[in-house]
């Protein structure tokens, strides 16, 4: 059973400045509802009801999102404007809340490093919120977490990527077992594009198994003089211990304005308006 899931959102989300100088970025809303609250409600339905913030400054409004708002929900008490708010009770009344910070960005690695103290030693899952999922069948998350009942591995997201947007990405290298399943023998960060061993991206999703941390505490810092989850990874690896998944289902680099928009539309489209009718 994977209970806990990570969220790393102590990033400074500066290609979104100047909306994101005093909100966070994982509170930027797509429609009507904040990023980060997409990736809890993922989480919860994957059974993971631990969630767990890695924050940074400047990032209360995360915690106030999943509290209770007494003020407000008494304003609205008994007026047809209380049905807004049935989402984000019912993710309060599921989930269980907590969280530590990253003192400085170290990256991603450093990240999740940290939520060791949120985790102890089990399995969990790590959800980066700018990068909005909308699984087919079941949730990204849900299928990963499929992928780990089974075989009891690391698992991580993949998608195939552009050649020109390749170098945005952590790329891996690895044989299929199952169709879009890869057992992975290599991986690289942010490669140029004639390095890349694939075109085969790791996105924001990732179940790990509980030895990456004391793989994290040895990782020297790697691509911007941060630690990168990928090269932890790679160690695991290296020992046959890392699968990748090609999930079913579209993603969004909410990180990206470009993204963000094209993820606004999606979600008006698709989700607000045939919830309307
Ligand atoms: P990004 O690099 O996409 O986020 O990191 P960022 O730094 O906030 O964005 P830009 O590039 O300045 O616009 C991916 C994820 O990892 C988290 C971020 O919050 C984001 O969710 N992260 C990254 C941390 O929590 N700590 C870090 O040290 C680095």
């Amino acid at each position: 059973m994977v209970r806990k899931c990570i969220f790393p959102v102590a990033g400074y989300g500066t290609r979104f400045l100047p909306a994101t100088k005093s909100m966070p970025k994982e509170m930027l809303t797509v429609v009507n509802k904040p990023l980060v609250q997409y990736g809890v409600e993922e989480a919860l339905a994957a059974g993971m009801t631990d969630i767990g913030f890695v924050t940074g400054r400047g990032k209360r409004a995360i915690h106030d999102h999943f509290d209770i708002s007494y003020e407000l929900e008494h304003q609205i008490a008994g007026t047809s404007r209380e049905a807004r708010l049935a989402g984000i009770r019912e993710v309060i009344e599921k989930g269980k809340f907590s969280s530590t910070r990253q003192k400085s960005m170290k990256g991603l690695g450093h990240a999740i490093l940290t939520g060791e103290l949120l985790v102890g030693n089990e399995p969990f899952g790590v959800i980066l919120a700018d990068d909005l999922c909308f699984g087919e069948g079941a949730s990204v998350m849900q299928q990963l977490l499929d992928v780990h009942n089974y075989y009891g591995q690391s698992v991580v997201a993949i998608q195939e990527v552009p050649e020109d947007q390749i170098s945005k990405f952590g790329v891996i290298d690895g044989t299929e077992i199952e169709p879009g399943l890869y057992r992975v023998s290599g991986m690289v960060e942010k490669p140029n594009p004639e390095d890349a061993p694939s075109n085969l991206a790791i996105i924001g999703r990732y179940i790990l198994t509980p030895d990456i941390f004391d793989i994290l505490r040895n990782t020297p810092p790697g691509a911007n003089g941060e630690v990168q989850i990928t090269d932890a990874l790679l160690t695991q690896a290296k020992k046959g211990r890392v699968l990748a998944l090609k999930f079913k289902g579209r993603r969004f680099d909410c990180g990206s304005v470009d993204g963000f928009v094209e993820a606004t539309n999606f979600v008006y489209q698709n989700l607000y308006l045939k919830d309307k009718q």
